[in-house]
Formats: C-alpha cells, sequence, structure tokens
C-alpha cells in the first residue's frame, strides 16, 4: 500500500513553526458554523479570508470548486459550465453533492463559512439534513445587504486568483503589483461571468431564488444584516461585532 506520510525534514523549519503557532492559536477557538449570502459583488468571497484566520474555520466557496471543476474539465464541471457562463444557477443536486464531500475536510474541524450556498430554500432544507446527522447548527447567517446599483463597478473591477479565490479589485482593493497576486506571486484573471450583461441575470437568480433563503433563515433568529455597501474595513468591523 503507499504511503501518504510527510517526510517532516523536508518542510522549511519557517513553515513547520507557523503551523505550530496556528494550531496553538486555534486550539481554544469555539466551533462555529457559518453562512454568508448576497448578490453578487457583495463581498462574500473578500471577508470569508479575514473571517477563516480569525475564527480557524474552512472556507467552502461552491463558485470557486464550480470554477475549478470547469477549468478542469471534470464531469461536474462539463455539467455546470453552460448554467454558470448565463448567470443562471447550477442544480440543486450539483452543488449539494460537493458541500457534503467538501465538509468532511479536516480544515473544517474547528467549523465552516459556506459563501454562495445555500443559494435556493431546496439547498437549505438539504443542508439542514446534512448537519442534522452531523449533530451541527448554523450559528449565524451573516446578510451582506447592498443595493443593486453598486454591484456593476464592483463586478466589472475585480481581478481574482483563480487557485485560492482571492479577490482584488482595481479601485478598491488593488494589488502591490497590478495584474499580479500578493501572495504567490502568479497571475491574476478576470472572471467570465463578471460582465454587465451577466451580471444582470446573476442578480436577478439572486432576487428570485436566494433572497428567500434569507427569510428561511430569519424565521430561525439566526440573521445578522450587514452594512455590505460600507467600504472594505468597515465591512470587516461590522461582521467582528457580529460574530464577537
Ligand atoms: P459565485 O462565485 O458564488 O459568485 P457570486 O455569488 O455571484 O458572488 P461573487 O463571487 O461574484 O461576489 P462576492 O460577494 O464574493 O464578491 P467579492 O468579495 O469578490 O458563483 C458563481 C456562479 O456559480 C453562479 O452564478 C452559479 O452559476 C454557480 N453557483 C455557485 N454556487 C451555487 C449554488 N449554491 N447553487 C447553484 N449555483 C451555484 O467582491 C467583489 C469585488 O468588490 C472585488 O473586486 C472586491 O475587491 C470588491 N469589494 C468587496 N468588498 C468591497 C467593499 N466593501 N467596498 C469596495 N469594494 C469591495
Amino acid at each position: 500500500m503507499a504511503s501518504s506520510s510527510v517526510n517532516l525534514e523536508e518542510i522549511p523549519s519557517e513553515s513547520l513553526m507557523n503551523e505550530l503557532l496556528r494550531r496553538m492559536k486555534c486550539a481554544p477557538k469555539p466551533e462555529k458554523h457559518l453562512i454568508l449570502i448576497g448578490p453578487p459583488g457583495s463581498g462574500k468571497g473578500t471577508q470569508s479570508p479575514i473571517i477563516k484566520d480569525e475564527h480557524c474555520l474552512c472556507h467552502l466557496a461552491t463558485g470557486d470548486m464550480l470554477r475549478a471543476a470547469v477549468s478542469a474539465k471534470t464531469p461536474l464541471g462539463i455539467k455546470a459550465k453552460e448554467s454558470m457562463d448565463k448567470g443562471e444557477l447550477v442544480s440543486d443536486d450539483l452543488v449539494v453533492g460537493i458541500i457534503d464531500e467538501a465538509m468532511k475536510k479536516p480544515s473544517c474541524k474547528k467549523g465552516f463559512i459556506l459563501d454562495g450556498f445555500p443559494r435556493t430554500v431546496a439547498q437549505a432544507q438539504k443542508l439542514d439534513e446534512m448537519l442534522e446527522r452531523q449533530g451541527v447548527k448554523i450559528d449565524k447567517v451573516l446578510d451582506f445587504a447592498i443595493d443593486d446599483a453598486v454591484l456593476e463597478e464592483r463586478i466589472s473591477g475585480r481581478w481574482i486568483h483563480p487557485a485560492s479565490g482571492r479577490s482584488y479589485h482595481t479601485k478598491f482593493a488593488p494589488p502591490r503589483v497590478p495584474g499580479v497576486d500578493d501572495v504567490t506571486g502568479e497571475s491574476l484573471i478576470q472572471r467570465k461571468d463578471d460582465t454587465a450583461a451577466v451580471l444582470k441575470s446573476r442578480l436577478e437568480s439572486f432576487h428570485r431564488q436566494t433572497q428567500p433563503v434569507i427569510n428561511y433563515y430569519s424565521k430561525k433568529g439566526i440573521v445578522a444584516t450587514l452594512h455590505a455597501e460600507k467600504p472594505l474595513s468597515d465591512v470587516t468591523d461590522e461582521v467582528r461585532k457580529v460574530l464577537s
């Protein structure tokens, strides 16, 4: 049988130390299970890495996972591509399957941030069934409330690092070197669905199919509404207050 063990001697001391410090910092943190809901460009993907680091959670973004599947041309990616290009939602069964699998990762031990899922009431109900089996409850739903009019500028200036999902903006959050990821030095790209025409259809899907998901969780009394049109650091402060 092939061994999956890693030779620790080959890992640089600095990486080992950083990982050790991260684990010591994370050990006393309570578990958290969060959902981020908001229209395209509202800031979910921008705030997620900050929440992830501060609360030691895994970041599960269905959009990032689907884009990776599309670019690897997996059977899932081939099925999802057409809907994504048009700004429509992919089928509930496809996304429920990938989330169910992703939640089993060791990095989700302290809990998770669901970014872009659930997006329909049917997905929310499936999620409830999944979590009940695991004995887990959603602690908070962060509702990134924002006027549609602000979103076109956010979407058209966005550049992303596909491997990590990190988001930049030419005006609001520029990388240190234009077109280059701050962390890895790799090239940034623009998303195929980040056009004014596709944004229109994504917003239509959001209002028709995803807004009812906010009502679904409001009835459970776990929704915190954020002022997502504020500057990036103000939104981070609001998130910190809600999660403290
Ligand atoms: P997905 O990738 O989830 O896209 P989305 O929901 O449309 O969200 P975005 O990634 O566009 O926005 P964001 O809120 O993360 O914004 P960001 O932080 O980057 O989904 C893509 C597609 O996949 C869907 O259309 C669908 O086809 C499919 N899909 C995914 N999940 C699915 C599901 N569950 N069911 C079915 N289909 C599914 O910010 C945007 C820009 O603004 C950035 O440039 C950022 O730097 C900037 N910015 C962020 N915050 C601020 C601020 N406060 N002030 C100024 N600028 C800011």
